[in-house]
């Protein structure tokens, strides 16, 4: 801690004001959600700013068109769409949720739906914009009922998700929440797995609370802002003031 007084008030007021706008911002109140038809709502390949080179963009289309015929496991049977990707393969940070829902399901695009909305948000107070990102789940088929993926499904769908991965290349991965994080080897054996840093092939994994958990319990909104606030301090950045 500073010894100086008037430092160290400053420090606890801009802290102050950070964790005010990540309340804001999760809570919905004062900040402004993301706009629903954004341009990042154009599933991978097509034309688009940010996309990434040309060869990443046709290696990952030619992934996301082999996930839309897939029968690896028994998900895709009920499938609607197969959700592969929205963002950018451009990009330093990638989020991993669980599974697509039920709006992904119907409009192949991950994270769509009410916890997509609240992600949406997230990426915004960390300076991002929405299209800056890139978002996948460990499985591209919507589990019945919204279930957990069987480990059995996760394994048939890390022939889509490892050179997914392997392509985009991200300076830092977020796990959102304990599925994603098993999935990408990141939670120790024993005690807390959120908020601790991790390792997938090379990049660092920072595993977190989900988005659907937090709209369920908001009181957890604190620790997930302190664990992205430690990404963007790995990744060299600041959240914007506002
Ligand atoms: N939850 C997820 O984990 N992924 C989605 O795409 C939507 C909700």
């Amino acid at each position: 801690m500073s010894s100086d007084p008037e430092n160290e008030l400053a420090s606890v007021i801009a802290s102050a004001r950070e964790l005010l706008h990540w309340e804001e911002t999760l809570g919905g109140t004062g900040f402004p959600a993301p706009k629903a038809a954004s341009p990042l709502q154009t599933p991978l390949g097509e034309p688009e700013a940010h996309e990434g080179d040309e060869d990443t963009v046709a290696r990952l289309q030619v992934l996301a068109d082999e996930a839309a015929e897939c029968a690896r496991c028994e998900l895709s049977r009920g499938r609607t769409k197969s959700v592969f990707a929205r963002g950018t393969p451009d990009t330093d940070l990638v989020f991993v949720g669980e599974g697509p829902g039920f709006h992904e399901d119907q409009e192949g695009l991950p994270f769509v739906g009410r916890a997509g909305q609240l992600l949406d948000r997230m990426v915004a107070a960390m300076g991002y914009a929405r299209d800056h990102v890139y978002i996948c789940n460990i499985v591209k088929c919507r589990p019945p009922d919204n279930r957990t993926p069987l480990p059995t499904e996760a394994a048939a769908c890390a022939h889509y998700l490892v050179p997914q991965l392997d392509l985009v290349q991200p300076k830092v991965i977020v796990a959102l929440g304990r599925c994603a994080a098993e999935n990408l080897n990141v939670v120790p054996p024993a005690g807390r797995w959120r908020g601790i840093w991790g390792e997938w092939r090379g990049i660092p994994v920072m595993p977190t609370y989900h988005p659907a958990f937090l709209l369920r319990s908001p009181q957890f909104k604190k620790p997930v802002w302190e664990d992205l606030q430690e990404v963007l301090r790995v990744l060299n950045r600041k959240a914007p003031n506002r």
